[in-house]
């Protein structure tokens, strides 16, 4: 098996709909590497989320190969792909996307019920992983009664509850104020870090981009640059 938990070779992805097609990825090759953490920046309509949604098994690809942890997406099929998004993958969105009725551990166990999970299991896991995102004490909140950011690491306690082997989040950042991005951000690093999380983070701010140990750029559906970041920022904001 190779060492990236993902190769992408050559793929693209056109949409069909009333007008012209829009060939939102065209011949993209990526590779990530096991435990590491990638920015996808571009403008808007640059298909960066159509490229999240790719390497998410949340569509596939018209042409191309996705290789995810040694196993070949295209060849998988619906049950499957359903497996690699609700388990090996975690997702988070710039919107939380929380049950607003269901407070912060019912949203955290949610897809441990997928999963098939005891109550009682469920239950320590999720309180495992809000401690592990900093809010211990916060479990009956409901979203509403939460900060953006703590919403935010109720999302994040919420992807990683089936330990993923990648966290995907697109414009994870986007509605929070700069001191709470940071705080996100290094928490995400924290994860990243200790659990070995691979990490692919679309962003706008080129600050967010520069927690990343590589940065690739598309412009109309294309990757237009990729570069290494020398020295990552490295902050040690306490989670809580
Ligand atoms: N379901 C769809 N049907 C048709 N066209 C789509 C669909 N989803 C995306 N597109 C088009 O594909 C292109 C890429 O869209 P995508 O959402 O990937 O861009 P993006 O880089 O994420 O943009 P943003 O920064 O605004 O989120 C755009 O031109 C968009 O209009
Ligand atoms: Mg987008």
């Amino acid at each position: 098996m190779s060492e990236n938990l993902i190769d992408l070779n050559d793929i693209s992805k056109t949409y069909y709909g009333a007008g012209e097609p829009v060939y939102a990825l065209r011949s993209i090759s990526l590779s990530v590497g096991s435990g590491e953490m990638l920015a996808i920046m571009g403008p808007s309509g640059s298909g960066k989320s159509t490229l999240m949604n790719l390497l998410g098994c949340l569509d596939k690809p018209d042409t191309g190969s996705y290789i995810f942890a040694g196993q070949d997406v295209m060849t998988l099929d619906k049950d499957q792909l359903a497996y690699f998004r609700n388990v090996l993958i975690g997702f988070v969105f710039q919107n939380f996307n929380l049950l607003g009725r269901a407070s912060a551990l019912e949203n955290v166990c949610l897809p441990l019920i997928y999963a098939g999970v005891n109550s009682k299991e469920r239950e320590k896991r999720g309180r495992q992983m809000l401690s592990l995102v900093g809010l211990e004490g916060r479990e009956h909140h409901l979203p509403r009664q939460l900060s953006g950011g703590q919403q935010q690491r109720v999302a994040i306690a919420r992807s990683l509850v089936n330990r993923p082997g990648l966290l995907l989040a697109d414009e994870p950042t986007g509605a929070l104020d700069t001191k709470t991005s940071e705080e996100i951000m290094s928490l995400l690093q924290r994860l990243h870090r200790e659990q070995g999380l691979s990490v692919a983070i679309v962003t706008h701010e080129p600050e967010i981009a520069l927690y990343c140990q590589k940065i690739i750029r598309l412009s109309d559906g294309q990757i237009i640059s990729r570069e290494k970041v020398a020295n990552p920022i490295q902050t040690q904001v306490k989670a809580g």
